[in-house]
Parts: structure tokens; sequence; C-alpha cells
């Protein structure tokens, strides 16, 4: 049987969509049971939709950070239902606290555009542009309490090139987090 997944993002689901092409070429043996955002907008939702995968917003009570313990039990108690093996964060901008770790214990995975250890939270690749970094890249790493803190599962690094803007920088970054990330899940799977 192939794996159940839930993705969750805050944006425009470019990793979301490097999942759903992971499937439809074969690299991965799987199926997005789901997609939510926290905000009605995202683009991440378009993407699920268009392909005819469910797609539902999460109500954070108008808090901008916040993702209230309330929903995140309400969350875990629907992946529960529809049988979701691994959970990926993909731009999703909320921490995720007990009621979703206890209930998907080394089962949730974020994509961060850079290499944790360094240049953990917000806007990753302007941080390395403004340490002077000579080369950044992307983490896939399981989801603990912390802020971009979980076991990395893999990295791929990408080099800051002379007269490099952060969305130049980013734009690179990405085209390689499209590539890690399935790979990152086959590999999660493989220690499920
Ligand atoms: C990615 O750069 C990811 O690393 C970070 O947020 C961005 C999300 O992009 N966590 P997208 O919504 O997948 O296009």
């Amino acid at each position: 049987m192939s794996l159940r997944l839930a993705v969750l993002g805050s944006g425009s689901g470019s990793n979301c969509q490097s999942i759903f092409n992971a499937i439809d070429d074969g690299r991965l043996d799987a199926e997005v049971a789901i997609v939510l955002s926290d905000h009605e907008d995202a683009f991440i939702l378009e993407r699920a939709r268009k392909r005819g995968v469910r797609a539902e917003v999460m109500d954070c009570g108008g808090y901008k950070n916040k993702f209230p313990l309330e929903v995140q039990e309400a969350v875990a108690r629907q992946l529960r239902e529809l049988k979701v093996d691994l959970v990926c964060l993909a731009g999703f901008m909320r921490l995720v606290k007990e009621p979703l770790l206890r209930a998907f214990p080394n089962r949730i995975l974020n994509i961060h555009p850079a290499l944790l250890p360094q240049f953990p939270g917000v806007e990753a690749w302007t941080q390395a542009l403004q340490a002077g970094a000579k080369q950044t890249g992307c983490t896939v790493h399981y989801v603990d309490a912390g802020m971009d803190s979980g076991e990395i599962i893999m990295q791929a690094y990408v080099p800051v090139l002379p007269g490099d803007t952060p969305q130049s920088l980013h734009a690179r970054i990405q085209v390689q987090e499209h590539i890690l990330y399935p790979a990152a899940i086959l590999s999660a799977v493989s220690r499920l």
C-alpha cells in the first residue's frame, strides 16, 4: 500500500508541487491525502484543488503566528482519521507543538532554505547573504518542538554567487529544494 501524506503550507506551494510531480513520475510511491493551509488565499490550496486533492483551511483564530493548541489537536485527529503516515511541512509558517508531535512522532518533516543548523528562522537566504556565506543550501529535517532544530535527514548545497540578491539566491535554493524534498521523504519512509 502506498504512503499517505499530508502537506501543510502557508504560501505558494512549489514544494508541494514537487511532491505531486515526484508521485506522478514514479519517484515516490505515495498519495497526498490532504493539503492544509492557514491562509485561505494561499496558492498551495489552488494547486491541490487543481489536482483533485482535498484542500482545507485551518482557522487559526486571527493570530498571525500562533498555531493554537486546539487547532493542532483537531488537525491531529483529522490526519489520524485520514490514516496519514507522514506530515510534510512545506513553507508552513507556524510552530508545531505537542498535539501534533505526539500524534505523529518522528513522522513530521520540514524543509528549510539553509544548511541547518546555520540560519534557522525566517528568510534564511537573506541571513546567508548578510553573513557573507560562500555557500548555503536547503535541509529536510524531522520536526521537534524547537525552531528548525530537529534531526537532519538530508541536505543540498547551493553556492552564493557574486551579485546574488535575496530573490536570485532563494530561487536557486528552491530548485534544489524541489529535488531534495521527495528524496528525503523516501529516506524517512525507509526509517519508519
Ligand atoms: C521554501 O523556501 C521553504 O524552504 C521555506 O518556505 C519556502 C516555501 O516555498 N520553508 P513554497 O511555498 O514551497 O513555494
